[in-house]
C-alpha cells in the first residue's frame, strides 16, 4: 500500500524515481509525486499529479524540475486520509519548504498532533495524516536530519514507512519504519530505498530490510541503521534475488495475464526439491519441525485475508484429510480482536503473498503472544510476516505485480498440501498414500498447462457473459474455496457483482436471485461429490440460469446442462482446485478485458494492504 522510493548518488535521481514508481504502481495509483534535492541545496523541487505515474511524468515534462539533482524521494498513493487530489499527494513539505516527506501507513493520533501544531501557528495544505510528519520534523530538535526525524517520531502513534529529504542536508535521505515495509539498497556510489524490494531489482547490488523501530541514514554509496534512540543497529545487506525481467510485462498485455501464464513455472519452483516420492512425503526445511514436534500438534488454525484466506480454507481440508488434525480457518482481521483459543499444541499457519498484510501480521503477533507454534507461508522473501514467524515456507512464485493474486494462490495451495502431507506422514498417512499425493503435486504444472491451452476458448465463453451484472460461483468440497476465489477474481477486476457459494447453500436463499441474466459458474470436476454438484446445477438450470461449467475432460454428464464447458484434466479431487482456479482466472481476466477495465490496477484496490 503506497509505494515509497528514494535515491542518492552520483547520477540524476529523477529517472530512477520515476522508474521505481512505475514498478510500484500496483501498491497505489491515486496520485504520485517526487521531491528532488539539488546539489546547491537552496530548494526542493516538488512535482505531484493526480492519477497514475504517467500523469506525474506529464507534469514533469510540462514543468521540468532540476534534472541534474542526484538525490530525491517519490511516492505513489493509495488514499486513506483525504481524497485523491494534488494537494493530498505526497511528498508533503514542511512550512519552510525545506523538508519533504513521503509516508506509507496511518498516523493514528494525527488529529491530536495537527491540533497541537495548528495552535502554534502551523498551517496545513492537505487533508492527510502524513503532512503532520513534515511539520514535526521541522519543529524537532537535532543536529542532523536523522536526529530531527528520531525526535519527531517520538509522539507519533500508528504505522509508518517514511523517507525524508531536506535541502539543509543535500544528498541525505533518512528513512524509518514502524509497521510498513522498507528495504534499503546500495550499488556502487548510490544508495536507494523502496517499500518493495522488487522496485530495486537490477538496481541494488545488496539490500537490507528494516525492522520496526529502525531509522536508516542513506548517503551516496552507503547506509547506516540506527534505533529511534540513536544507537547503532546491525542490519546486514545481502544480494537481491529478484530477476529484473520478472517485474516487466514481457510481451503480455497485462501483468495479470503474464502471471497466469507463469503458473506452471511458479509451481515447479515452489515444489522443487521438496517432494520425496520414494518416501511418499515432503521436505520443508524452513518449518524446522522434527517428527516429535509435528506428532504432538493437536490442532491447526489457519489465518489470512482475501485470496490467501481461500487458499487457507483449502489447506484446512487437506490438513484434516491427510493428517487428521482438527483444523479451522480464521479471518486474520478477526483473530486478534476475537481473543481466540490457541495453546502451545496449536500450530498457527499464516498465509500472505506479500508478507506485509497488517491484519495477518497482527494475527501472527497475537498467536506468538499466546504461545502457539507460528508458521508462515509467504511469497516475498524477507517480508515482515516471514521474519516475525521465523519458521515457514517460501512460495518462490516470483514477484506478483498484477493487483489480483494468481500464482501466489496456486503455490499457496501446493505449499499447504505439502505441509499436510508432511504432517500426515507423522500420523495416519501410509507411504503408499503419501506417494499418491506426491504424484498429484508433481502433476500440477501440467494440469495448469492444459487449461492455459484453452485460453482462446475461455475468451470466447467470456464474450457470452461479459455484459452480465451478477454471477454465482458454486462448488463442493475442495471446490468450495475455489468457488469463493473465482467470485473474488471476477468482482475485483471486472466489477461484476459475483458471489461464491457452497453448491448446496444456494437453495437456502440465494437461489431467489437466479434468472436468465444471472450466470452460474459451476465447479464440477470428478470427485466424491460430483453427482451432488450435478444435482445443484440442475437446480440452477430449472431457474433458467445459464451455466458455465468447469469439469473434467469428456465428462458426458455435464453436457446435459450447458455447452459452455472449460475442461480440466482428470486428477484427484484434492488437487483439482489448481486447474479449476486457472480456468476461473482466465474467465475473470477476459470478462474484465472485454469490459475495458484496468485489469492490473482495479479501482480502489492496492496490492499490499498494510493498514487494518
Ligand atoms: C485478491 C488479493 C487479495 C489478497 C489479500 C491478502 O486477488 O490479492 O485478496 O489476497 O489482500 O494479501 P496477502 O496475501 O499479501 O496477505
Amino acid at each position: 500500500m503506497c509505494g515509497i522510493i528514494g535515491f542518492t548518488g552520483q547520477a540524476p535521481a529523477l529517472s530512477f524515481l520515476l522508474d521505481g514508481l512505475r514498478r510500484m504502481e500496483y501498491r497505489g495509483y491515486d496520485s504520485a509525486g517526487v521531491a528532488l534535492c539539488g546539489a546547491s541545496g537552496d530548494r526542493l523541487d516538488i512535482r505531484r499529479a493526480v492519477g497514475n505515474v504517467s500523469e506525474l511524468e506529464k507534469a514533469v515534462a510540462e514543468n521540468p524540475p532540476d534534472r541534474s539533482a542526484r538525490c530525491g524521494i517519490g511516492h505513489t498513493r493509495w488514499a486513506t486520509h483525504g481524497a485523491p487530489s494534488e494537494r493530498n499527494a505526497h511528498p508533503h513539505v514542511s512550512p519552510s519548504g525545506k523538508i519533504a516527506i513521503v509516508h506509507n501507513g496511518i498516523i493514528d493520533n494525527f488529529a491530536e498532533l495537527k491540533a497541537r501544531l495548528a495552535a502554534t501557528g502551523h498551517v496545513f495544505n492537505s487533508d492527510t495524516d502524513s503532512e503532520v510528519l513534515a511539520h514535526l520534523v521541522e519543529e524537532a530538535a537535532g543536529n542532523t536530519l536523522a536526529e530531527k526525524v528520531m525526535a519527531a517520531l517520538t509522539p507519533v502513534r500508528g504505522t509508518y514507512g517514511i523517507a525524508v529529504v531536506s535541502c539543509d542536508w543535500p544528498g541525505v535521505i533518512v528513512v524509518a519504519r514502524k509497521g510498513s515495509p522498507i528495504a534499503v539498497g546500495i550499488a556502487g556510489s548510490a544508495a536507494m530505498v523502496a517499500s518493495d524490494p522488487a522496485a530495486l531489482a537490477g538496481r541494488a547490488e545488496r539490500v537490507a530490510y528494516l525492522d520496526d523501530g529502525d531509522v536508516a541514514i542513506l548517503t551516496p554509496g552507503s547506509f547506516e541503521v540506527r534505533s529511534l534512540a540513536n544507537t547503532p543497529v546491525d542490519r546486514p545487506a545481502s544480494p537481491l534475488d529478484i530477476d529484473p525481467a520478472a517485474v516487466e510485462k514481457g510481451g503480455f498485455e497485462h501483468f495479470m495475464l503474464k502471471e497466469i501464464f507463469e503458473q506452471p513455472e511458479a509451481l515447479e519452483n515452489c515444489l522443487r526439491g521438496r517432494l520425496l516420492p520414494d518416501e511418499g512425503t515432503a521436505k520443508l526445511s524452513g518449518l524446522r519441525l522434527g517428527p516429535r514436534e509435528m506428532a504432538s500438534l493437536c490442532n491447526i488454525v489457519v489465518t489470512a485475508c482475501g485470496t490467501s484466506y481461500y487458499a487457507g480454507l483449502h489447506g484446512v481440508y487437506a490438513f484434516e484429510q491427510f493428517a487428521g488434525i482438527p483444523s479451522r480457518i480464521e479471518q486474520a482481521a478477526e483473530f486478534r480482536y476475537r481473543n481466540p483459543i490457541v495453546s502451545p499444541d496449536t500450530a498457527l499457519v499464516s498465509l500472505s503473498q506479500s508478507g506485509e498484510t497488517a491484519d495477518t501480521l497482527a494475527a501472527v503477533r497475537e498467536a506468538k503472544r499466546k504461545g502457539a507454534l507460528v508458521l508462515s507461508i509467504c511469497n516475498v522473501v524477507g517480508s515482515t510476516i516471514a521474519r516475525e514467524a521465523g519458521r515457514g515456507v517460501y512460495l518462490h512464485a516470483g514477484p506478483e505485480i498484477g493487483v489480483a493474486s494468481t500464482k501466489a494462490f496456486l503455490c499457496q495451495v501446493a505449499a499447504l498440501e505439502m505441509m499436510a502431507l508432511l504432517l500426515g506422514r507423522t500420523r495416519r498417512l501410509s507411504g503408499a498414500e503419501g506417494a499418491i499425493v506426491v504424484k498429484a503435486l508433481e502433476s500440477t504444472p501440467e494440469l495448469v498447462r492444459a487449461v492455459l491451452a484453452q485460453n482462446d476458448r475461455i475468451a470466447t465463453i467470456a464474450e457470452k457473459y461479459a455484459s452480465a451484472n451478477d454471477a454465482f460461483f458454486i462448488g463442493r468440497g475442495y471446490q468450495y474455496p475455489a468457488a469463493l476465489e473465482g467470485a473474488l477474481k471476477l468482482k475485483e477486476i471486472s466489477y461484476v457483482h459475483a458471489e461464491g457459494y457452497h453448491a448446496a447453500e444456494l437453495k437456502h436463499g440465494p437461489i431467489a436471485l437466479l434468472e436468465p441474466a444471472v450466470p452460474v459458474v459451476a465447479l464440477a470436476p470428478q470427485g466424491p461429490e460430483h453427482d451432488k454438484t450435478l444435482a445443484n446445477i440442475q437446480e440452477c438450470r430449472a431457474r433458467s440460469a445459464p451455466v458455465v461449467a468447469i469439469a473434467t475432460e469428456s465428462d458426458p454428464a455435464i453436457r446435459a446442462f450447458t455447452e459452455d464447458i472449460i475442461e480440466v484434466p482428470p486428477c484427484p479431487d484434492f488437487i483439482a482446485a489448481v486447474p479449476v482456479v486457472v480456468a476461473e482466472q482466465l474467465f475473470a481476466y477476459h470478462v474484465a478485458r472485454l469490459r475495458g477495465e484496468p485489469i492490473d490496477r482495479p479501482r480502489n484496490l492496492a496490492k499490499s494492504v498494510t493498514v487494518e
